[in-house]
């Protein structure tokens, strides 16, 4: 048993996938190729954001938000300390402080009732995640940030797909970022990522940093990056697009039904005006490791999703020292994810669940 299955999805697609790359192949145009814009328009469609901007991969896609957003030294920015490090990791490379929220223990995404108390005069920028694939609480995320005129980027490395309240993960707030790395619900055959936003000078903006701050063919009027996704990924999305919306029900489906068989090892929650879209399941144990080793021994494989709270990652400890999370450090010790893809099959599903109950 794969803990994603990559190849199955593959194999299912295989026709459309080689016919899109084959295209690229043939027109040669393998940057900023015309599948780059196809691409980003049906993801306009998608979420409903009036502009997609397609980047290298979701690291990129938040390093874009933040210089979007004109973020600088001195500025703080809110986010999680339960997260991928890119988070984290993307306002302290502008030389910006990430001011850490503590999660909540049922859903891991950001507790919103302690988010004000975090906000200080450098305050530029609330940047809550939908981790694991769940949106975070973003209409009371907005709402505080509106009070404080803060502009809210949404995380949504792992939430492509989801809805909130009838809306889709990305069109939640000021800018959605996304990953398309290849175990995501979404995921191209290398890395990727995008930018959405409703807001015309913000697009204009992200487009013109992805490409070194260019407004014009050698005119740098901003600092950018080279932060460009390859034609040939685009074309590989656009090959899965066709079997997205299924895949999206599968994992719902398949979501539930673990949440059915596994109660008993505390799944983390979705809550009732969303989905997840499951880019990990993930199930909680005191035992952990005794857990992960049995599973292994079934030929089931299992990851960690994340093995410590970023404040006690040894990058940022120093920054962070004499500060506690509790939630989120209790989570780093217990949490497990199972394997989960629009391809696992009921059968896989009654396997984990009779080992883990061995
Ligand atoms: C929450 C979160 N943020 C950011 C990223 C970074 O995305 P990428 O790996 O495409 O750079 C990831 C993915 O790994 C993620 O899970």
């Amino acid at each position: 048993m794969d803990f994603i299955d990559l190849k199955a999805q593959y194999r299912a697609l295989k026709r459309d996938i080689d016919a899109r790359i084959q295209r690229v192949l043939d027109h040669g145009q393998y940057i900023l190729g015309p599948e780059v814009r196809e691409l980003e328009e049906k993801l306009e469609a998608y979420t409903g954001s009036r502009h997609c901007v397609s980047v290298a991969s979701g690291t990129e896609a938040l390093l874009i938000a933040l210089m979007a957003l004109d973020i600088k030294p001195g500025d703080e920015v809110i986010t999680t300390p339960f997260t991928f490090v890119a988070t984290a990791e993307m306002i302290v490379l502008l030389g910006a402080r990430a001011v850490f929220v503590d999660v909540e223990p049922d859903t891991a995404n950001m507790d919103v009732s302690q988010l004000e108390a975090a906000i200080t005069p450098r305050t530029r920028a609330i940047m809550p995640v939908s981790l694991y694939g769940q949106p975070a609480d973003m209409d009371e995320i907005n709402a505080v940030a509106a009070r404080r005129g803060l502009p809210v980027i949404e995380d949504a490395a792992q939430s492509f797909g989801a809805s909130y309240k009838g809306r889709r993960s990305c069109n939640l707030s000021t800018i959605g970022c996304t990953s398309f790395f290849p175990s995501k619900p979404l995921g191209c055959y290398g890395d990727g990522g995008a930018l959405f936003t409703n807001d015309e000078a913000l697009a204009k903006a992200m487009r013109e940093i992805r490409v070194h701050g260019q407004s014009g063919r050698y005119n740098h009027t901003r600092i950018g990056v080279g932060g460009r996704m390859d034609s040939i990924q685009c074309a590989v999305l656009l090959g899965k697009l066709g079997r997205f919306d299924w895949e999206v029900e599968r994992r719902i489906a398949l979501g539930r039904r673990y949440d059915q068989l596994l109660a008993r090892f505390d799944p983390v929650k979705v809550k009732s005006d969303r989905t997840s879209v499951y880019a990990q399941y993930t199930i909680r144990s005191s035992d952990r490791d005794r857990v992960q080793e049995r599973l292994k021994a079934e030929g089931i494989p299992t990851a960690v999703h994340y093995p410590l709270s970023l404040h006690q990652q040894p990058a940022y400890a120093a920054q962070y020292r004499g500060q506690s999370f509790p939630v989120s450090e209790r989570l780093a010790r217990e949490v497990i994810s199972l394997p989960m893809s629009a391809d696992l099959t009921e059968a896989d599903q009654d396997r984990i669940a009779a080992a883990l109950a061995g």
